[in-house]
């Protein structure tokens, strides 16, 4: 096999592969390391894509409990079969991955396997599971190495009793009391698979308030929702101690406010307080720029501080840990290198938590805009006053509008729904057009649709709503 490249990405998550196969569109002979036996990267094997997939299943298993009997479907007894939900599970993960092999086949991307390490400005080693090592050459480097969990001081995830999301989307077992540290994205989706499964959930929360960044009449919103489906939250509480004790775990925390101490005794603790960059001793040998957040920096062209070595997605320090925030940037630097004007508008990155209702945002929150001294007009619109919604008997949640004050212009848009993740896209592209809430209050939306929230929202901004 040749071993000189025009390009070399080393991982292959959402923001390796996506590069890859853009390099490859635009005639660039380009190869992709990735140790992990399958391709996809954390989001495809342990991440975005297994959890969701328990989130599926667990809702259907739920509503098949608790909500079928009210629309006149009777099933029975229903049984949970864990086992074969979480081969289901891995079934989709492994149809998945071997969608990126074959893409990269079609593409002619050169998939090499093992781990990659960077020797230098246009050298990649690849040493394998074998322990052979072989170099390859390159004109271009791009570090796509993503993230690992981060813990708490003096706790140990042994993946057995205190896990990490790894652990926690492979339970053999239902836990029957489940501690989750972190009220934030991953903590909050797991609990709520687990929930629905049966563990009885407490999410102990550093701050005073859940979904930290989201706009905070969401995160109040979404707590009261969560704390209905039975999730106990302690807030403003920090953890000063996990032990696993004979297969149990015992957790000591301590209220913020009050400075009461107190503890737990679980089956299962999950931690979930954040991610950090994977950043390999290769990079650190190197004298690549990492800075103090322990993030590789790079330039509006994700160039490292070494010529034609760049970095993209949750490993450098530019927008939100997300996937679609990597492949954005993936797509960006595939095309810079090769001479166009790759771009990445991080003003319209959405976010969306896939419980059930998601919560979704993208542009700025009020609090944001209240920090830079920018004046703006709200416009809310809530799912009880959506005839689809209604009829689902899905009316928690609403629509939140922030536009300008003085020009119209939409700032930000936060959805509670059950198809936020889905309809948050309308508000992405209206932003990235710059487009004004009236311009969505006369877009003709179709009846009967979650959709029409919107539209709804964009008219609560002129105060002139029809349904509420
Ligand atoms: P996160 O940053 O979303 O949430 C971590 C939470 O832990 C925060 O609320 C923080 O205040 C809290 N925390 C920190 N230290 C604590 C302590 N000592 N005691 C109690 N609470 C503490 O991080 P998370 O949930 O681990 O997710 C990691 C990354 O993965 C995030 O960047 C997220 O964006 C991404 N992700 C995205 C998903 C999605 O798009 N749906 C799903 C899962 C993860």
């Amino acid at each position: 096999m040749d071993s000189n490249f025009d390009v070399i990405i080393v991982g292959s998550g959402p923001g390796g592969y996506v590069c890859a196969i853009r390099s490859a569109q635009l005639g660039l002979k380009t190869a992709c390391v990735e140790e992990r036996k399958t391709l996809g990267g954390t989001c495809l094997n342990i991440g975005c894509i297994p959890s969701k997939s328990l989130l599926n299943s667990s809702e259907m298993y739920h509503k098949a409990k608790q909500e079928f009997n009210n629309l006149g479907i009777e099933t029975g007894n229903i049984k949970l079969n864990l086992a074969k939900m979480m081969s289901n599970k891995s079934k989709s993960v492994l149809t998945l991955t071997k969608g990126i092999e074959f893409l990269f086949k079609k593409n002619k991307i050169t998939y090499l396997k093992g781990k990659g390490s960077i020797l230098g400005k246009d050298t990649v080693v690849v040493s394998d599971t074998s322990g052979s090592k072989k170099n390859y050459k390159a004109k271009n480097i791009i570090i796509a190495t993503g993230s690992v969990y981060t813990s708490l001081p003096k706790v140990q995830i042994d993946e057995k009793v205190i896990v990490s999301s790894t652990g926690a989307i492979s339970f053999e077992e239902v836990p029957k009391n489940l501690v989750v540290i972190g009220g934030g994205y991953i903590g909050l989706e797991l609990s709520s698979v687990w929930k629905r499964l049966g563990s009885n959930v407490t999410v102990i929360e550093y701050l005073d308030h859940i979904i930290p960044g989201m706009d905070r009449d969401i995160s109040t919103e979404f707590q009261k929702i969560l704390g209905k489906q039975g999730i106990n939250f302690k807030l403003d509480t920090k953890v000063t101690k996990v032990r696993a004790v004979n297969n149990k775990a015992i957790v000591d925390f301590i209220n913020n406010k009050s400075a009461k101490k107190d503890k737990i005794e679980c089956d299962k603790v999950l931690v979930a307080v954040g991610r950090k960059a994977n950043i390999g001793d290769d990079l650190y040998k190197l004298g690549i720029k990492i800075n103090n957040k322990q993030k590789i920096q790079v330039n509006k062209k994700f160039e490292t501080s070494i010529k034609n070595i760049y970095a993209i997605g949750d490993v450098i320090d530019k927008g939100p840990m997300l996937a679609h925030k990597a492949e954005e940037e993936g797509i960006a630097v595939a095309e810079i290198i090769a001479g166009q004007a790759g771009h990445v508008n991080y003003e319209v990155i959405p976010s969306v938590i896939y419980t059930s209702p998601e919560v979704a945002m993208v542009g700025k929150t009020e609090e944001q805009l209240k920090k830079e001294n920018i004046k703006y007009s709200v416009g809310k619109f809530p799912f009880l006053a959506n005839s689809r919604a209604k009829v689902n008997n899905e009316t928690e949640g609403f629509v939140k509008i922030i536009a300008d004050k003085e020009t119209d212009k939409v700032l930000g848009v936060s959805i509670i729904s059950v198809v936020a993740g889905t309809m948050i896209a309308e508000a992405a592209i209206a932003m990235e057009f710059g487009a004004s809430a009236e311009d969505i209050a006369r877009t003709c939306h179709a009846h009967p649709t979650h959709g029409e929230a919107v539209k709804e929202a964009a008219l609560a901004v002129d105060k002139r709503p029809i349904h509420f």
